[in-house]
């Protein structure tokens, strides 16, 4: 396994991959290292009405990450109906080369010295026929970072996560708590701990609810989140 690629999946959609991927980025960045940003296949793309595709987990990177690539260099797969990308790629018609997706991903691989790759939802998520999201993981050989989230029932579905990959002998790197839901219940004083009893992954970063939605779109915050949040030792080598 390479210990410079990471890929990005979580428990589920919409818990934070796109901006713990951004984090990731950015705490590289603030050491000095070379990283890139690519998420491979994106559903629910809108297209504008200049033909042009409204990416939105790759412009936000991009624009945040200061990344130089064409959004269509960073994410190579755009559909647009909200599906996972089997049934999205199913129903337009247009069919998803993994071989593609691994060219993109080595040419990418050539400018950079670290690289995250962001999944889209969640690890079983249906990528074409016989073929699911974390096997690009595998393809790539990367380093998974599994983002969770923080209220009850987060021990259950982080263990099920990290019980398919070992399955699947897939390393899981790092764990990234992240309150997304706004959650605040009597598990979350001890869940960190708990987790930690049942695993040895290390849990790499702890993440509050962020409240004031202005703060995720201000990059002097956005890097102090970096170096806050995220703890890249328990990942570096
Ligand atoms: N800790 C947090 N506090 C508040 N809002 C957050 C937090 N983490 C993420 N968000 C917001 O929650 C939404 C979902 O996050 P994000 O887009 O990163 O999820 P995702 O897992 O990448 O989703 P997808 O499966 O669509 O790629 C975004 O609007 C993001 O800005
Ligand atoms: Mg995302």
């Amino acid at each position: 396994m390479s210990d410079k690629i990471f890929f990005i999946t979580g428990i589920d959609t919409n818990i934070g991959k796109t901006f713990v991927s951004l984090l990731l980025l950015l705490a590289l960045n603030q050491r000095g290292l070379n990283a890139g940003y690519m998420k491979p296949v994106e559903t629910g793309v809108e297209i504008n009405k200049d033909d042009s595709k409204n990416y939105l987990d790759g412009s936000y990177v991009k624009k945040y990450g200061g990344l130089k690539e064409e959004l269509n260099i960073i994410t190579p797969y755009a559909f647009q109906l909200p599906l996972s990308p089997y049934a999205a790629s199913k129903r337009e018609g247009r069919t998803l080369c993994i071989k593609e997706i691994l060219f993109k991903f080595y040419e990418l691989n050539k400018v950079y010295d670290y690289i995250i790759v962001e999944g889209a939802g969640g690890m079983l998520v249906p990528l074409k026929k016989k073929h699911f999201m974390i096997d690009i993981a595998k393809y790539i050989d990367a380093g998974v970072i599994l983002v969770t989230k923080a209220g009850l029932g987060m021990i259950n579905q982080t263990l099920l996560n990290i019980e398919y990959a070992k399955s699947r002998d897939i390393k899981i790197s790092g764990i990234i708590i992240n309150n997304v839901l706004n959650e605040n219940d009597e598990s979350m004083s001890s869940n960190k701990k708990t987790l930690g009893e049942f695993t040895d992954i290390p849990i790499i970063g702890d993440i509050p609810y962020i409240s004031d939605k202005k703060q995720l779109e201000n990059i002097n915050i956005l890097n102090d989140f970096a170096l806050k949040y995220i703890d890249l030792e328990k990942i570096l080598v």
